[in-house]
């Protein structure tokens, strides 16, 4: 992560806090994750050397530039879900801004219906975005995951009351070993099993 990256980052980040103290409809809020997040789905990703990205909810590509920079090393890509336009081209014109665009994939639709045509596998997903459907998102990606894989979920802690199903659900998985991580908004990480013990 360069220095010129994270003055961008950090203007995001900014950007973010001061368009949603003012705005009160929520297409109109960026809902950025944290900057620690970032920080932790940035080292994730180059410490398991993951390639293949997949983020539920990009905003104006805050988060994603976080992952995007991380794949850039590994060689990988993120594939990006959204389904607001506006904030579609905000984040084509950060993702621009940060030299990311050709790493990124930014598919528009919603994502119960854009995830279900995505073939996978995928080494890394996260999900940010309509909390309600989380269950749903969790059925379509663990197939989808490779075995070794992770899936983590942003704001199981801030929203621990709306997320109290997704939660049972991969804490009680068979295919999932996971835990709460209390950084930022929460985050849940899930680790997709193999056959080992
Ligand atoms: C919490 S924000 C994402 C923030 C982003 N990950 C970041 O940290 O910069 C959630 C985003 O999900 C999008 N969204 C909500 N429901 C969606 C759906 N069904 N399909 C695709 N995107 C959706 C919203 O438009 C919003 O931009």
């Amino acid at each position: 992560m360069d220095d010129a990256l994270l003055e961008l980052l950090e203007k995001l980040a900014k950007f973010g806090e001061d368009n949603d103290t003012r705005e009160t409809e929520r297409p109109k809020r960026m809902l950025n994750i944290t900057r620690d997040t970032g920080r932790l789905l940035w080292i994730i990703v180059r410490a398991t050397g993951a390639t293949r990205i997949l983020e539920v909810g990009t905003s104006n590509a805050f988060s994603t530039i976080w992952l995007a920079d991380a794949a850039r090393s590994t060689g990988g890509r993120v594939t990006t879900l959204e389904l607001n336009p506006e904030k579609i081209a905000l984040a084509r014109a950060n993702l621009a801004a940060a030299g990311l665009d050709v790493v990124v994939e930014i598919i528009e639709g919603r994502a119960g219906e854009t995830l279900a045509e995505l073939p996978g596998p995928f080494d890394l997903v996260f999900l940010d975005a309509d909390r309600p459907s989380y269950p749903t998102y969790l059925e379509l990606v663990v197939p989808k995951l490779r075995p070794g894989g992770m899936l983590i979920a942003d704001n199981v802690t801030s929203h621990a009351h709306e997320l109290q199903d997704y939660l049972h659900r991969v804490k009680s998985h068979p295919q999932l070993f996971a835990v709460t991580v209390p950084i930022g908004n929460g985050e849940e990480i899930a680790l997709k099993l193999d056959d080992r013990l």
